[in-house]
């Protein structure tokens, strides 16, 4: 019985698989013309018969572009395949993945009766009794929707659904996705290097959480509370009464729509104050708290004048290691002061490059970004585009790109086109200068070293602690791993004299 039933799951998986690939196909968008040069000849030939069954579509636009139309038309899953995608300009290049970015995510919306009979059967209780006042659809992608509404106590809210049935289809379509992973995986072996059955995983992974408001919530709280801490950004409270499973309640924002272009021209803006309100509230989410919201696009910002900036759709929350955070400031330090053999080290350090690779030639590859940068005036210079361009030669060096660092990089495109259109001569350098400064001073000071010179020996201690609890691996390492009073004095005493050493060195 149950092996029949999941026949019939990966017979409908298959058949899915087959329409996807259909409208690839007629998009050519599965093996784009633009390919045409570095195929084999093999695959070559087959790709210009499939290009026979092509449509109009096909002849419209840059490949990253095709694919991007044909994706928001195969669903959800999809649409997060290719926002994923959007962020590996390392594997696919920089015009791909940009195109891939611009993919919209926005559907009609579902109808207000079944928007409200969903809030009721969630939160349990009649709707009046939650929200006397409740609004159409404000928008609406292929997850979810938001209404405006009002609550009991007269707050006015924003809440979000998700789409009915949501769940099922993406169920459906992640199926669809894993068993094109597979076949990928077992078919074209060239394609192994960039694990496309984990990629298919780690994309689903991403819907599954997005698909738990309270998830979301959780996210917002935390963005809410980092955000307060700096004052450069607001966002709205959560509304923890009006949250469920499938349901997501916040303070509503009342300010004006940075997605209208009316917005701009309203008088007592401060577009110059409020671009460097973006980049700041950003980069001390990053780098100073280690989280940040990782969706600021102007769909999801609004400006109140005369500068203050809020965000909302808390859906994507970065995250960055403090390992992680080290790594940027030493290399962004590296390039600011054009020391690349300092920038070479902090990637063989961290791991990033494999070991077997010249740190010198890698030095030379990191001068080939750096120099023609800092020719600019530093109004050009961009943080994004100096980590796309590391991005790109560092796969030189087959360099283990964290997906942390590529969403921040991603996010840091976003955030600085958002600051150009609202004021096209800014200078991102200087706003970010102060958050910067104070970031890499922090960081890479003495007592940051100091710091981190103890953790690594209280690591090193919880390691040996850890092996003793461990137990019997053999009576041996346990008689000798077993840290005794006199070993932890002595290790205590060690670690001390090192602090002090490396103290000394640094302040010479
Ligand atoms: N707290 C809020 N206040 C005002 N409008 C909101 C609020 N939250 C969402 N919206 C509106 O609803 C739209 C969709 O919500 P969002 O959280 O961005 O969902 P999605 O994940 O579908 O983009 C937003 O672009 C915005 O216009
Ligand atoms: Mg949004």
């Amino acid at each position: 019985m149950r092996g029949g039933f999941s026949r019939d799951m990966d017979l409908a998986a298959f058949l899915r698989l087959l329409a996807a690939g259909w409208t690839l196909i007629r998009a050519d968008a599965l093996i784009p013309r633009e390919l045409d040069d570095v195929l084999p000849p093999g695959v070559r030939t087959v790709a210009r018969g499939l290009r026979l069954f092509s449509g109009r579509q096909a002849r419209q636009g840059r490949p990253g572009e095709r694919l991007a139309r044909t994706l928001e038309r195969l669903g959800p899953v999809a649409i997060k395949l290719g926002q994923v995608l959007s962020t590996r300009a390392d594997i696919f290049g920089t015009v791909f993945a940009s195109d891939l970015a611009r993919l919209k995510d926005a559907l009609p919306p579902f109808p207000l009766d079944q928007a409200k009979a969903e809030v009721e059967r969630e939160l349990g209780k009649p709707l009046a009794d939650i929200f006397p006042v409740f609004g159409e659809a404000v928008g609406a992608a292929s997850l979810a929707q938001a209404h405006r509404a009002t609550m009991a106590d007269g707050r006015e809210v924003a809440v979000k659904i998700l789409r009915p049935g949501i769940e099922r289809r993406v169920a459906q379509d992640s199926a669809t996705l894993l068993m094109a992973g597979g076949l990928i995986e077992a078919l074209i072996p060239p394609a192994r290097r960039l694990e496309p059955l984990a990629f298919a995983a780690t994309v689903i992974r991403s819907l599954q959480l997005e698909l738990d408001m309270r998830f979301e919530a959780a996210g917002a709280a935390e963005l809410t509370e980092v955000m307060t801490r700096d004052g450069w950004m607001r966002a709205p409270q959560v509304v923890w009464d009006g949250v469920a499973k499938r349901v997501l309640t916040l303070e509503w924002v009342g300010g004006l729509p940075l997605s209208d272009p009316a917005t701009l021209e309203v008088p007592g803006l401060d577009r110059k104050a409020i671009a460097d309100n973006l980049i700041r509230a950003f980069l001390a989410q990053a780098l100073d708290h280690g989280v940040f919201h990782a969706d600021l696009h102007e769909g999801n910002l609004f400006v109140t004048p005369p500068s203050g900036i809020v965000a909302v759709d808390f859906g994507i929350v970065g995250r960055l290691a403090p390992e992680t955070r080290r790594y940027l400031a030493e290399i962004l330090y590296g390039f600011l002061t054009r020391d690349y053999p300092r920038v070479a080290r902090a990637h063989f350090d961290a791991g990033y490059v494999p070991a077997h690779h010249d740190p010198d030639a890698f030095a030379q590859a990191l001068r080939a970004v750096g120099e023609p940068v800092f020719g600019r005036a530093a109004s050009e210079l961009s943080m994004s585009r100096l980590l796309s361009l590391l991005f790109e030669i560092t796969a030189l060096f087959d360099m283990r790109l964290r997906p942390e660092l590529v969403l921040l990089q991603k996010t840091m495109v976003t955030v600085e086109g958002v600051a150009r259109r609202l004021w096209p001569d800014h200078d991102l350098w200087a706003a970010a200068d102060p958050v910067v400064r104070r970031w890499i001073a922090r960081e890479l000071s003495p007592a940051a070293r100091l710091k981190d010179f103890a953790d690594e020996a209280l690591r090193a201690l919880r390691a040996i602690a850890g092996m003793a609890e461990a137990g019997a691996v053999s009576t041996v390492v346990v008689e000798s791993a077993r840290p005794s009073p006199g070993f932890a004095w002595f290790a205590a005493g060690a670690a001390v004299a090192g602090a002090a050493f490396l103290l000394a060195r640094l302040l010479s």
